[in-house]
């Protein structure tokens, strides 16, 4: 509207005014370019940051214990400066660009007043229709700057949301078809067919893996550090997908349910023992939020830990801290085996469920584990091989493939991977062919040699 008045009044001024508009978007155009990378790293150094305080406050027990708290300070500072830096490029970059803007501005009433007065000696305008022009000027001007400021506030936005839209456009590895049906309620036969899964490409983990075990049956998996055994466990859960083969339960590749339908029905204690910011109750109900009362203490009993949330200040109702740290490793431990009970799944994952426990906890744990195993199929993981003499089928896993299968006694009679690992942890039953100068037993095949045969000590 002002913009034609003003062509109206002088299409002449106007022109020579609106000859520095493309000045304008081009400054605002390179000004752009620049200006957004600045903001993404004031990102990025904000996310290091963050990372870093996040990383610390978790492990400051390791900082205290290892001593690192000047070197811990030191990077502290270093991912500070440098966040520093960042934002004063950009407030560098804003100072240049905001004056030129402002000057572009002031280059208009330059223009209309030298032009502009330069008219009025030829008597081409009037004085007040100069002073008209010079207000209305002003109105256009207010908007281009306003215009600019925008243009800052866009930059920094669109910086933020490449990383917010980054995450959001993540596709997760494993998804779930449209077509998924629920999955009925299982009898916990578990079946792994030719299996190969690799977490990176050319790493392969398992390796035409397979293996049946009928519902109720306890199997262990037993093998050293990074054969493969708790990626078994994972893939059961269909937290991965394998590459080649299916994974299938009563029957179903697990690709073809629903995962609520799925991973309601298994129990897992995973090797890492998590626990949620909340009550004891909350964290043993986590398995199954709708469970009353009664059903939670029965799961605590059968995992040992009822008497000791009883001596606990508030007992089931006592807030356990990030990450449990109120709690020691095996009372953690039990809640984690409580959780997994209380679903009453009729499969159970346990990988190393006992492996912070003291040795009485465990021969307790391990008693209400045998009566709660009789009914349901079991994968137990396990180093301690004292604890899993009792399984049903015991799997040797080495580089991710079976070695060797059987019945604990089987294997220790079949004098080889195992019951070298065997006489590792009970040296007084060593096989007699074992040759402690070889450091392996010669029965095992030597083209793949454990990497750390004492690992499962
Ligand atoms: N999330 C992951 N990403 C990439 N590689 C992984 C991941 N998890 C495990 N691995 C690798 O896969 C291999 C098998 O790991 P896995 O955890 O299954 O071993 P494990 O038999 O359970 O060992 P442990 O007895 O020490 O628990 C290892 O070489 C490990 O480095
Ligand atoms: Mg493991």
């Amino acid at each position: 509207m002002i913009v034609t008045y003003l062509f109206y009044a002088d299409w002449k001024l106007t022109l020579l005014i609106l000859a520095t508009l493309p000045m304008m978007v081009l400054l605002t155009q390179i000004f752009g370019t620049r200006m957004r990378p600045a903001y993404r790293e004031v990102r990025e150094q904000g996310a290091e940051v963050n990372n870093h305080l996040q990383d610390t406050i978790a492990n400051i027990k390791l900082i205290k214990a290892c001593a690192n708290e000047g070197y811990e300070i030191d990077r502290f500072a270093e991912r500070n400066q440098a966040n520093m830096a960042a934002n004063i490029h950009v407030v560098r970059l804003w100072s240049a660009f905001s004056p030129v803007i402002d000057f572009m501005n002031h280059l208009g009433h330059v223009i209309v007043l030298v032009y502009g007065s330069w008219e009025v000696m030829q008597e081409a305008l009037t004085v007040g229709e100069l002073a008209a022009f010079l207000a209305y000027l002003n109105q256009v001007n207010q908007p281009a700057k306003k215009f600019s400021r925008i243009i800052h506030t866009i930059q920094k936005a669109a910086a933020a949301c490449e990383r917010i839209f980054e995450t959001l456009d993540e596709q997760p590895d494993v998804q779930e078809k449209p077509d998924a049906i629920a999955l009925p309620a299982i009898q916990g036969h578990l079946h792994f067919e030719a299996v190969d899964f690799a977490y990176q490409v050319d790493r392969p983990v398992l390796q035409q893996f397979s293996l049946d075990i009928q519902p109720g049956m306890t199997v262990a998996l037993v093998g050293p550090s990074g054969a493969g055994k708790s990626t078994i466990a994972n893939l059961a859960v269909r937290f991965y997908d394998p590459q080649a083969g299916c994974i299938r339960i009563d029957g179903q590749d697990l690709r073809d349910v629903t995962m609520r339908s799925l991973r309601s029905q298994i129990g897992v204690v995973s090797q890492e023992t998590l626990l949620l910011y909340g009550t004891v109750r909350d964290n043993i109900a986590y398995g199954k939020p709708d469970a009353d009362l009664e059903t939670l203490i029965a799961a605590a009993k059968a995992a040992y830990a009822h008497d000791f949330i009883l001596a606990l200040p508030q007992g089931y109702d006592t807030v356990i801290g990030e990450r449990g740290v109120k709690l020691s490793g095996g009372q953690r431990q039990r809640l984690a085996i409580a959780r997994a009970l209380i679903k009453n799944p009729k499969l159970l994952l346990l990988d190393e469920a006992t492996s912070s426990l003291d040795t009485e906890s465990e021969h307790l744990i391990q008693q209400a584990l045998a009566d709660l195993m009789r009914d349901r199929t079991c994968l137990v993981i396990a180093h301690r091989l004292s604890t899993i003499q009792t399984a049903d089928l015991i799997v040797v896993i080495h580089n991710g493939t079976i070695v060797e299968m059987g019945t604990h006694a089987d294997l220790l009679t079949q004098g080889q991977l195992y019951a070298h690992l065997y006489s590792l942890q009970f040296p007084k039953i060593l096989p007699p062919e074992f040759d402690p100068a070889l450091g392996v037993c010669p029965a095992v095949n030597t083209d793949t040699p454990l990497s750390h045969p004492l690992s499962l000590v």
